[in-house]
């Protein structure tokens, strides 16, 4: 008989400091110059425990000591973020008024939201991490302005109860980002959540989600910084324990009811977002795929 693994952190009911140290990147990141800054997310440092940095050469260097330990990383978790946000405006343009988040973490899209009022943001997140995010918006003395949804992917709950009971409308389309999130979660509850998700989702919404390579969780990567990071996460107690390849991360979305629209790996992230002198590398062990729920009914986007 093998022993059961140990608890993960949030099972131990810690936040996650996987989502602190994605925080912690924006908000650095938030402190340089703004033409050479990739996302600029000014409420980030409100969820760090370390200072971020003061002036944009420190939080430059600090953010290119991490990158040369960890190439990739930084691109990757920062402009994802751009990548959801354009897709978010893409959608409210053609009408879409839902947007939810899974495992949001420290998230501030709904913060920084500058669009139409009308746009209801929810969040879905472990309740360890959610309880941890509400409290430092209530310390910075912020109302959140996002539906909070208390949700273990790992727990067998619903998300389409869960959503509906928070007032989300199902018949009616969204843009989703599962950002960050995949990787931590069993293949099973990856593949049930995502099952959940479309049967929650009506047709024409779409989803954003990334994904690690399978040689990052197996160990076989050629990224020795992405391994190192792997290592580092699994002693905090948020191993990764789902790797995925281009092919097998579009056939999960397929076969849960999703059609692949586009497929990014992190150097393209790069390119298209990085301007002319980005400040960190492109190693190329993520990528992410958006997909939009098939099927016939109400669709805030044209085919
Ligand atoms: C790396 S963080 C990403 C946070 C955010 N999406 C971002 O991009 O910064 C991982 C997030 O997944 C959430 N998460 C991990 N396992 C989960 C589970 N079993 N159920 C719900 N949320 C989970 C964590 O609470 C955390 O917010």
């Amino acid at each position: 008989m093998t022993a059961a693994p140990p608890p993960t952190r949030l099972q131990s009911g810690h936040a996650s400091e996987t989502a602190h140290l994605t925080a912690r990147a924006r908000a650095a990141d938030a402190v340089i110059e703004p033409d050479r800054r990739l996302l600029g997310d000014t409420y980030a440092h409100l969820f760090v425990t370390v200072p971020p940095p003061t002036t944009s050469e420190e939080a430059l260097d600090r953010l290119q000591r991490l990158d040369s330990a960890h190439g990739g990383f930084i691109a990757e978790i920062l402009l994802r973020q751009r990548y959801f946000e354009d897709l978010v405006a893409l959608g409210v343009e053609a009408g879409v008024r839902q947007v939810v988040l899974l495992g949001a973490g420290y998230d501030t899209t709904a913060l920084r939201w500058s669009g139409p009022e009308t746009v209801r943001f929810f969040e879905v997140d472990h309740p360890a991490t959610q309880t941890a995010k509400l409290a430092a918006l209530t310390a910075a003395d912020l109302s959140s302005p996002v539906t909070s949804v208390p949700l273990d992917f790992t727990a067998g709950g619903s998300l389409r109860t869960e959503l509906a009971a928070h007032g989300f409308a199902l018949d009616e389309p969204c843009i989703v980002g599962w950002l960050g999130v995949t990787f931590f979660l069993p293949p099973e509850a990856c593949r049930a959540t995502l099952a959940d998700l479309a049967d929650t989702v009506a047709p024409g919404s779409l989803l954003l989600f990334d994904y690690m390579d399978e040689s990052v969780v197996d160990g076989s990567s050629r990224y020795e910084g992405a391994l190192q990071m792997a290592r580092q996460v699994a002693e905090q107690g948020e191993p990764y324990i789902n790797g995925l390849t281009p092919a097998t991360a579009a056939a999960t979305a397929r076969d849960a009811g999703f059609e692949p629209v586009e497929q990014l790996r992190v150097a393209g992230l790069v390119r298209r977002y990085g301007g002319t002198d980005p400040y960190c590398s492109d190693d190329d062990f993520m990528g992410l795929v958006t997909a939009r729920r098939v099927g016939e009914g109400a669709s805030g986007h044209g085919d």
